[in-house]
């Protein structure tokens, strides 16, 4: 390897000096716009460096001169978010449940405000469509444990249900086999009864020996007819809409251990106006009835 700087022949060029295998470095100077735009970029960072915030300390950062930062900016647009829907908003607050469903404009800003919180809040246990599961009641059909109306709608979201609020809704279906309240083969007859209850084919005998047990121990809640009351949350027992399953497993289970959901209250949660554009989008949704 030679160390010998020299004139290029061919380009008249210096060379480095350097030399690998006969192939030699030529010592092009950079070109100038490059250079420019790399001063130009050093020059950028010790000014941006006065001005925002970037040097990390140990208990802090340096500000910079102008004070930036993302969390102020973000609280910024937010405040100016709130002032433009400040208006919807007030509206929102002073109109009953009535007024909002009849008003477009106001009904609509609601929807899509209950939309949103629904997804983030309602959607883990109702199902993303509020369609409900096994034990987590369907909120887009007509049927309701505690009744569909604007105002009790609203009351269910505000104290929940079973739970931990003084004006929560509550009753409780006792155990009645785990508790040992009725015989194993009286909590099977029910069964049969509540099959045949529903319209289904039932074992005839059985439903005659739990006639008189139902109307003793079941029609306080479920109604002499089986038709339920919502004041209990007591589900109609005749029709076809089951909250903890239709097959006879599902119902023996219910009555011998005698499940009761909790519906978490959210009236500490939410102000008064995200409840009241719940229960406007829950409405809506369930077919407004
Ligand atoms: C932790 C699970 C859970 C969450 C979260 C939840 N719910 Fe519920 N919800 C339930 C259960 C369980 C019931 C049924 C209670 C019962 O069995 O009586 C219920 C019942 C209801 C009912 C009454 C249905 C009827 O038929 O009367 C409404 C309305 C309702 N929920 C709305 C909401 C809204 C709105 C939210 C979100 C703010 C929400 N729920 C969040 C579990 C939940
Ligand atoms: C104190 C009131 C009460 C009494 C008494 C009661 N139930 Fe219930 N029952 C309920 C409530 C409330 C529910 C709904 C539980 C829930 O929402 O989680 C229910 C649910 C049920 C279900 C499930 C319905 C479904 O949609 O899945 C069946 C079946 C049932 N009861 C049958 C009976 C029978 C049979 C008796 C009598 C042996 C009885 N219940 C007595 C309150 C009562």
């Amino acid at each position: 390897m030679s160390h010998e700087k020299e004139t290029d022949a061919h380009s008249g060029m210096e060379t480095t000096g350097h030399e690998w295998d006969g192939i030699k470095e030529l010592d092009t100077p950079l070109p100038r716009w490059w250079l420019w735009i790399f001063y130009g970029c050093i020059a950028f960072a010790a000014v941006y460096w006065i001005l925002m915030p970037s040097w990390p300390g140990i208990t802090g950062y340096s500000h910079g001169l102008l004070h930036d930062s993302a969390r102020a900016n973000v609280v910024k647009d937010l405040a100016g978010l709130q002032a433009q829907r400040a208006t919807e908003a007030n509206r929102l607050s002073t109109a009953s449940l009535e007024t909002i469903e009849k008003d477009p404009q106001l009904q609509a800003y609601a929807l899509a405000v209950g939309q949103s919180i629904f997804g983030d809040n309602c959607a883990t246990c109702h199902g993303s469509g509020g369609t409900g599961g096994k034990g987590y009641p369907n909120l887009r059909d007509d049927v309701w444990l505690w009744g569909g109306s604007l105002e009790d709608i609203q009351r269910t979201i505000t104290y929940g249900v079973r739970a931990d609020d003084p004006n929560t809704r509550f009753s409780q279906m006792p155990s009645f086999g785990r508790d040992k309240i009725l015989q194993p083969d009286q909590v099977s007859d029910l069964t049969e009864y509540v099959v045949a209850l529903s319209h289904r084919k039932a074992d005839a005998a059985a439903v005659a020996r739990a006639a008189p047990v139902f109307q003793a121990n079941c029609a306080v809640c479920h109604g002499p007819q089986g038709l339920g009351n919502q004041a209990m949350g007591a589900p109609n027992l005749t029709d076809s809409d089951w909250l903890y399953g239709a097959d006879r497993a599902s119902i023996h289970d219910q009555i011998w251990n005698g499940h009761g959901g909790v519906m978490p209250a959210w009236g500490h949660r939410f102000d008064a106006n995200t409840i009241k554009a719940l229960t406007v989008y829950i409405h809506a949704n369930a077919g407004g009835k």
